[in-house]
């Protein structure tokens, strides 16, 4: 088949039936955020046609405007008693994290077959009792999107954009990207037997994601640029060639991260937490997330909005810059530069759908330093969690909020964490080494975490030594 081909037989992506239990179809509409137009399809490069600004997906039938009450299909307590029973399900939609909410995301494709889902989300919600300690707050949770199927928040989004595709009888699926969202566009291209084409940019992303796009077979492209070049010339790709754009422009991967929200309030028994703290490179993860939390208020799931805050590293701070020093009004792309490599962005997408959600939570905007970002990286390992770099700056922008005031210790707090630990072993075995910041200006500051590095000991295959190691590090515990 040529690329512009479409699927004429389309395989099933489940070994499992698909379900029977759907209960209503939702229906949503295209809407740019800049100008309000409603087109009724999107074009290939998920753009306005009329202003070149980012579309959304907004449900007609849930608005409660000021002149009329247009009640939703379900009522909150019966939608709640709903996806709580789909748990018990063997249906392979009801036993995705994500499709299990789909009430509350576009119309599932059409046969369901076009579904394509790794069983997604799903993801546990931990108590960090050292982390709480150390921050002064009293609850301190974190929800680990790093244990979705390819370990990155990126399957929540992934399911619902890549089955959009898959629907729309693509052979090609095409992302740019700092290694998550490549590693799982492969992935669930691969499960809907749809080829892939991934940008990267050449020797800035981790082993650990570049070996996951190789093995679920992508067309990996390492450009010699950074992630905003290889998102330009991917803009420029998709308007020549009929490939399917899976980067996070795409409304239906917002649509999907969103559920991380929904499968948090559900966790919490719908009783919101007071702050919830996330990373922010391109500002997808933070637009989806305050666009859940905004729809469950405003669907009476939720009685409250928690603040919703967004943290950059400070070498990679073009949002923070935009909102404390031009009030939000403009942002200036720069040449971004962080060891935390998937939030090494310089000119973040989704930036003014970040500021509306940051302003309708009432949250914060906050950069962390390189070396706080590796102390709150081993401070979440040592608690027996584990995260990358990029969603340790949760942690590292908590402590300044509570510094400042923002977080008081009393306040329930929930960190996303958005990638596994292994995603980028080279940063961990560096900073325990004591490698990480060597010949760097960074250097002075690494005293500070040195009581937090565990480097490996290498000894003779003697039980003595081990024994003295032993005695060793119990004394000095
Ligand atoms: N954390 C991790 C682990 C990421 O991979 C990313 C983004 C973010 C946080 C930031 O989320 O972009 O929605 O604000 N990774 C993208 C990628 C850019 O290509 O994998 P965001």
């Amino acid at each position: 088949m040529s690329m512009g081909e479409r699927h004429q037989s389309l395989p099933s992506t489940g070994s499992q039936p698909l379900s029977t239990t759907r209960t209503a179809e939702t229906v949503s509409r295209l809407r740019c955020i800049s100008c309000g137009a409603n087109p009724d399809s999107a074009g290939q490069d998920f753009r306005c046609t009329t202003c070149g600004d980012l579309l959304e997906f907004f449900f007609p039938g849930w608005t409660y405007g000021p002149d009329a009450f247009n009640p939703p299909a379900f009522d909150p307590a019966t939608l709640k008693s709903l996806w709580l029973n789909r748990r018990t399900s063997g249906d392979a939609l009801d036993q995705s994290g994500v499709w299990r909410f789909r009430e509350l995301l576009p119309r599932i494709p059409d046969p369901e077959e076009h579904v394509i889902t790794l069983r997604e989300g799903n993801t546990p919600l931990y108590h960090l009792p050292r982390c709480a300690r150390a921050v002064g707050v009293e609850n301190l949770y974190a929800k680990h999107q790093g244990l979705n199927p390819t370990a990155s928040f990126k399957d929540t989004g992934m399911t619902v954009a890549a089955s959009s595709a898959h629907q729309g009888g693509f052979r090609w699926v095409a992302c740019a990207s700092t290694g998550n969202t490549s590693a799982s566009m492969a992935a669930y291209a691969a499960r809907g037997n749809m080829l892939s084409l991934v940008l990267i940019p050449d020797g800035q992303i981790s082993w650990g994601k570049l070996s996951q796009s190789l093995d679920y077979g992508a067309l990996t492209c390492q450009l010699r640029t950074d992630f905003d070049g290889c998102v330009r010339i991917l803009n420029d790709l998709v308007r020549q060639k009929p490939v399917y754009l899976l980067n996070s422009v795409n409304p239906y991967r917002i649509e999907g991260q969103k559920t991380a929200a929904i499968e948090l309030m559900e966790q919490l028994a719908w009783e919101p937490p007071d702050h919830i703290i996330v990373p922010g490179g391109n500002l997808g993860n933070s637009s989806a997330i305050g666009k859940a939390l905004v729809e469950m208020r405003e669907f009476k799931l939720i009685s409250r909005l928690p603040k919703l805050s967004i943290i950059q590293a400070q070498g990679a701070n073009p949002f923070y810059r935009s909102v404390r020093e031009f009030g939000g009004k403009k942002l200036e792309p720069m040449t971004a530069d962080t060891l935390a490599t998937a939030i090494r962005i310089g000119n973040p997408a989704s930036w003014k759908k970040a500021l509306r959600v940051l302003q309708a939570t009432g949250g914060e905007v906050e950069q962390v330093s390189e070396v706080e970002i590796a102390a709150a990286k081993a401070e979440i390992g040592a608690d027996g969690i584990g995260c990358e770099p990029a969603s340790a700056v949760t942690l590292a922008g908590l402590k300044k909020l509570r510094r400042s005031g923002f977080v008081k210790a009393g306040e329930g707090v929930v960190l996303i964490l958005t990638g596994h630990l292994l995603k980028d072993p080279d940063f961990t075995i560096k900073f325990h080494r004591g490698d990480l910041f060597a010949g760097t200006g960074d250097a002075a500051d690494v005293a500070e975490t040195k009581h937090l590095q565990r480097a490996p000991v290498v000894l003779d295959a003697d039980l003595g030594a081990v024994i003295a190691a032993l005695d060793g590090t119990e004394r000095n515990s």
